[in-house]
This record gives structure tokens, sequence and C-alpha cells, in this order.
């Protein structure tokens, strides 16, 4: 990716971090380059996406067969990924590899059976999706905080190219690069790239003064919590020096969870916190970018939370 960019052009950088990381996660978990699909599926994502959107703000008035443009183009698009999945797992079938799919492939169900078309591709799905639009929407609002904070931009590309010396990273550099973590991390507290998490109250019970009845939903969010002064001095700042001298395991449990929590936390977690800071490192060691001027940028709170109309940047060489 960083082999096509030139110095001046302007870029959608959302679009460019959602490619990248379809293009990551399939390769990484299920072994296919699926480069030249790359846009399409960020193309049906955001229809989907954009249609959740849609019916959250209107309290799910319509199920999704009523043929309105927006179920139709959502629906298209599902057929669209759900023939994608389909044929990645009977590509994999037929000639099995060293990854995750070849060992879902494998794997039992509690009876003993093994795992039907229809669990097998709600599988790969659910990584897919969770696996790379998290990620891409991290990397794009990190992207968005270091053109606004230049001295952040600078901090950071110091810490890249002192510590790369102009190689490409490796894992064994991700000791080395604390700050790039540290911005990661102020990042995903200011812009969580998933913003509110929701649960069914599984047994009457009593949360602070609030009694909750069995079978109520109740959505708790990373947006609001991390902004709280009770945990962060000035929050509304990007700060990321605020992470050094482990703040996170000072803070009370929760009070920080772009990952969620408990038994349903994150499993791409470490994963992703990797994949990040490597991609980071990587492009900060030889670019800069600058906010192209007088852009709305608005946020879209779907199930993840992105910039509604991307974010423009114009690419320029690092001048360190
Ligand atoms: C910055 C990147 C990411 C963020 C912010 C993120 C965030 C989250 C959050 C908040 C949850 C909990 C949902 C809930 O409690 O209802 C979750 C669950 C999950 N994530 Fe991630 N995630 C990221 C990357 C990834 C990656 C790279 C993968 C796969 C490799 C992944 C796979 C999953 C899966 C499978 C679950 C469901 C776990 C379960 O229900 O047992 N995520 N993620």
């Amino acid at each position: 990716m960083l082999g096509t960019w030139k110095t001046g052009e302007i870029h959608d950088i959302h679009q460019d971090m959602s490619q990248l990381t379809v293009k990551v996660i399939t390769k990484v978990l299920f072994g296919v380059d699926i480069t030249q699909m790359a846009l399409e599926i960020g193309d049906a994502l955001e229809s989907i996406l954009l249609q959740y959107y849609h019916k959250a703000q209107t309290s799910f008035l319509l199920p999704s067969w009523v043929p309105t443009p927006g179920n139709l183009r959502a629906n298209r698009a599902i057929e669209y990924l759900n023939k994608l999945v389909i044929d990645i797992i009977e590509q994999r079938r037929e000639s099995p590899q060293d990854d995750l799919l070849s060992s879902l492939l494998l794997a039992q169900d509690e009876d003993g059976s093994q795992l039907s078309m229809k669990e097998l591709r709600d599988e790969v799905m659910t990584l897919l999706l969770a696996g790379h639009e998290t990620t891409a929407t991290a990397l794009t609002w990190t992207l968005m905080l270091l053109a606004q904070n230049p001295e952040v931009a600078q901090k950071l590309a110091s810490e890249t190219q002192s510590v790369l010396e102009g190689r490409a990273p490796g894992i064994t550099d991700l000791p080395r690069l604390p700050y790039t973590e540290m911005v990661l991390k102020e990042s995903m507290r200011l812009y969580p790239p998933a913003w509110a998490l929701s649960r069914e109250v599984a047994q009457d019970c009593m949360i602070g003064p609030y009694f909750l009845k069995r079978g109520t939903s109740v959505f708790f969010s990373q947006w609001v919590v991390h902004r709280d002064t009770r945990f962060f001095d000035n929050p509304e700042q990007f700060l990321p020096e605020r992470w050094q001298d482990n703040l996170e395991l000072n803070l009370p449990r929760c009070a920080y969870f772009p990952f969620g929590a408990g038994p349903r936390g994150c499993i791409g977690q470490a994963f992703s916190i990797m994949e990040a800071t490597l991609i980071l490192a990587m492009i900060l060691k030889q670019n800069y970018f600058k906010l192209v001027p007088d852009q709305a940028i608005e946020l879209l709170p779907s199930i993840t939370l992105r910039p509604k109309y991307g974010i423009k940047m114009i690419l320029e060489s690092s001048n360190l």
C-alpha cells in the first residue's frame, strides 16, 4: 500500500485503512489473498452498518424484509458477504493449510459432530468483520488525531525512525515502540471503535441504586466513561503521555474498556494492538499527513464508531 502512495495525493484514510486491515485479516486467519475484493467488502460492510445506524435511529420500526432502498442495499450486501465467505470455506476445504480456518473445519460441536456450513459461515463472518473494521477505525481516528496534534506526530515519528532506522518493523520491535502504543491507547480512549455495548439482565438485581428486572436491556458506553473526569484529567484532550507510569493499572476496572471485559471480552485484543502498532510505525516512518481543510468530520455511531464522510488527508513526506 505504502509503495503506491505519492506525496501530495489526497486519500480517504478510512477507506485505505479498511482495505488494508481486510487484507491482513483474510491473509492471517484464512490464508487467502483477497486484494482484488477489498474495496467491494468495504462497500458491502458500509451498506450494512449504515442501515443498522438508520434502524437504530428509527427504533427498528420496519423489519429488514420490507423492500426500502436501504434494506435492499443491506440485504444485497449480506448476500455478497455470505457468498464470499462460503467461497473462502470451500476453497480451504479443498486444500487445507496451517491456518485458523483449517482448524475450524476440523472443530467439533458439543455433541461431537462437525460444524455445519452455516455455523462455519457465522464463525468466519464474525472474525472477518470483528477483525478488520474495528482496527481500521482505530487507525483512522489515530491518524486524524496525529494530524490535529503535530507535536505528538513529531514525537511518534522520532520514535519509529530512531528504533527502525529505515527498515520495516517486526514483532521484536514492539517493546521498543512504547510511545506508539500510548498514542493508540489514547486514541481508543477518545474514539473507541466499539463505542457502546449492551447486555440483557439474567436475573433481577440491584446495580447501585437501580433495580434491574430480568430481561432488561442495559447499554453502557465507552465514549461516555472514557471522558469521565473521575478517571481522566482534561478528558477531552489528546494526551498520550497520560498512559506512561501504568495509568491503566491504577484505573478502576472498566474505566477504560475499548475491548470490552469479562467472559465476552475481545479475543483479538493482543492481535489488533500488535497489528495497529506495526502499521502505524510503518506509515509514520516515512509519511506525514495534513487534513484537507474545511471538510466535515462527523461521527457515525453505528455498531462501530466511523467517520460519516471518511477522512480526507494530504500525504506528505516525513520531514524528520
Ligand atoms: C481495535 C480493534 C478492536 C476493538 C476495539 C475490538 C473491540 C471488541 C469489543 C468491545 C468486544 C466485546 C463485545 C461485547 O462485549 O459485546 C469484542 C469482541 C470480539 N472481538 Fe474484538 N475488537 C478489536 C479487534 C478484533 C480482532 C482483530 C478480532 C479477530 C481477530 C476480534 C474478534 C472479536 C470476537 C470474535 C469477539 C467476540 C468474543 C465473544 O463474544 O466471545 N476483535 N471486540
